[in-house]
């Protein structure tokens, strides 16, 4: 049995699937080319099937690995074939034209757009969206465990990630209801405009947003 479908096979699918497969879990990879979500599959090795967005994921927990307006199209598009399932929404909606605001309106956000798109059903939580793809391939930040923030309006959903995400060597971090995604992309977008900036030269896309004391 699938634990996990990962829509997508660019970065952040690697990323994600790395994790997964360190804790255990099973993967599916879909694509919307067969031949480049088998390549990711057979480069992350055993306990990775894929094939493509033609089909319906196999997974408990669907992971939307994809761009903004990506996730939207594949949300509506798979519509009751998501009923039941965790949802997870990654996707920073930084307008990457002027990459000096995000896409949404103020008092919204990526996740509450793509849960307005889903079917009834669909338990649709943030999560991961702060976290680089090579930071999670590599599984640890400045020696420490990577944490990961997690917002969504369904316990048991909430509750499904947050294992996911302890059981694969992460701490989890559920901050609130999904409407804490508006924070939690606003501040992604704020550290991802600290990366391009050349006054902090110091960072670069292999930081990790950690809460410590
Ligand atoms: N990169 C990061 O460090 C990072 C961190 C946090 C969050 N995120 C978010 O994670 C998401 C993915 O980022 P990424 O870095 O993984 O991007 P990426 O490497 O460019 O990969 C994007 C993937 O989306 C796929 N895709 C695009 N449209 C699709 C569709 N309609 N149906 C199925 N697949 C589709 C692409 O498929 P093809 O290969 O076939 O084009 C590709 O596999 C974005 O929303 C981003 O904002 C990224």
């Amino acid at each position: 049995m699938t634990n996990l479908t990962i829509i997508g096979n660019g970065n952040m699918a690697r990323g994600i699937a790395t994790r997964a497969l360190a804790g255990g879990f099973t993967v599916e990879i879909l694509g919307q080319d067969a031949a480049k979500a088998q390549a990711l599959a057979t480069e992350l090795g055993a306990g990775v099937t894929s094939g493509t967005t033609a089909s319906a994921p196999q997974g408990e927990i669907v992971v939307l690995a994809v761009p903004f307006d990506a996730a939207k199209t594949i949300v509506s598009t798979y519509g009751d074939a998501l009923a039941g399932k965790t949802v997870i929404d990654i996707t920073n909606p930084v307008n990457f034209e002027t990459f000096d605001s995000l896409v949404v309106a103020p008092g919204s956000s990526a996740a509450e757009e793509i849960s307005q798109l889903a079917a009834a059903g669909v338990n649709v939580v943030k999560a991961f969206n702060t976290n680089f793809a090579g930071v999670l391939v590599a599984g640890q930040s400045g020696g420490q465990p990577l944490d990961v923030f997690i917002a969504g309006d369904n316990a048991e959903a909430t509750s499904a990630v947050s294992n996911f995400v302890s059981a694969s060597g992460m701490r989890p971090l559920v901050v609130g209801p999904l409407k804490r995604a508006r924070e939690l992309e606003g501040f992604q977008f704020v550290l991802m405009t600290m990366q391009a900036n050349p006054a902090f030269a110091d960072f670069n896309w292999d930081t990790g947003l950690l809460i410590t004391k």
